[in-house]
């Protein structure tokens, strides 16, 4: 075994020597029932940037904490849809989940940020507000929920899809009803061009559109692909729109009583996942698009950079609304802080 591991079961056993926590994390020394369990929500395939990522997580943290913590991952809303995650964690049935920063935003208004459309041009803008201050104070008012926020995942951007007709412009998303994942800005970006907007839970989406209750639906291809959204869309348009990423968050209540080591563990861990998220997102997007482009089912529009300039100024008026309800200030500090840093 290798030096540091032995020193960190040292830590642990003299710490429960000492009395200083109720638990310890070394599976060969510890009662199952002292063994702790962290039950790990969500609701997309386990072929996605967080179905990886949660498994991944979940690999390491049993092997560095030799099989003491142990991270079950439900993926595919298997225990909890949207809408219902924040509450099982409040209440503890589960101890993390990764929604949505859409989703979020139903709690904290401020979260609409992430979904303005086209205001991150790339992803080195999205992280560089990630993290940087601006995103640690987004993670920060989740304690008044009693959640805390430990990290921000990445999905990607997001396309449209729709079964009726090629959007190439803003003005073709007239008429259609569009399946969102949270009411505010997203309702307000179709609104705004005449589209209706349903408001479903994710592995609701399928049939809705199979049914014909929404035409489309705007998502990240690896969600499009995953979820076979293909078998019943007829349209792509890969417009890079808005920005789709996670909040990776546990029950504060939970967290505060796990011992210290056992927090640092997870910590450090997940601070490595993210980074490999990040990698594997990107990746895993682009091999799934040439999929989608393989299976032919399809037809897949992309706005040109002309095109896509166009959409970026009809798509600003939204902003109104966040600057309506959050004000103008945290919306120009983001703005600053990715100019600042040179990528626009
Ligand atoms: C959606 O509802 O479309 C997404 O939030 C699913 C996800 O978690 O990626």
């Amino acid at each position: 075994m290798a030096r540091n591991s032995w020193l960190f079961i040292l830590s642990m056993v003299v710490l429960l020597l000492a009395g200083c926590g109720t638990r310890v994390i070394d599976g060969q020394q510890v009662d199952k029932k002292d063994k702790i369990i962290i039950k790990f929500s969500h609701v997309v395939e386990e072929n996605t940037p967080k179905g990886l990522a949660a498994i991944r997580f979940a690999n390491l943290v049993r092997e560095r904490s030799k099989g003491s913590i142990e991270v079950q991952v439900f993926p595919n809303s298997q225990l909890f849809k949207d809408g219902e995650e924040f509450e099982a964690l409040s209440r503890g049935d589960v101890q993390m989940i990764a929604p949505t920063t859409s989703k979020v935003a139903q709690l904290f208004p401020q979260w609409q940020i992430w979904d303005l459309p086209y205001l991150f041009d790339d992803l080195d803008s999205v992280h560089q507000i990630m993290d940087g201050p601006l995103g640690r104070t987004l993670l920060e008012q989740l304690r008044q929920k009693s959640m805390k926020g430990l990290a921000m995942w990445d999905n990607g951007f997001k396309q449209l899809t729709n079964n009726d007709h090629p959007i190439t412009k803003p003005s073709d998303l007239q008429g259609l009803c569009f399946r969102i994942m949270s009411q505010g800005i997203l309702e307000e970006q179709f609104h705004y061009f005449g589209a209706d907007t349903l408001y479903l839970p994710f592995n609701d989406v399928y049939h809705s559109l199979e049914e014909g209750r929404a035409q489309g639906q705007e998502n990240t291809i690896s969600n499009i692909y995953t979820k076979n959204f293909d078998q019943v869309q007829s349209y792509l348009t890969l417009s890079q729109h808005g920005f789709m990423g996670y909040a990776v968050i546990v029950n504060e209540e939970f967290w505060n009583q796990l011992p210290s080591q056992a927090r640092e563990l997870l910590e450090t861990t997940l601070a490595e996942v993210t980074l490999w998220e990040r990698d594997i997102a990107k990746k895993l997007n682009d091999e799934q698009l040439s999929e989608l482009q393989k299976r032919n089912k399809i037809k897949i529009y992309t706005l040109d950079s002309q095109e896509k300039r166009f959409w970026k100024e009809d798509f600003a008026l939204v902003y109104a609304k966040f600057v309506q309800e959050n004000g103008a200030d945290f919306l120009n500090d983001v703005k600053q802080s990715i100019d600042l840093a040179g990528n626009r």
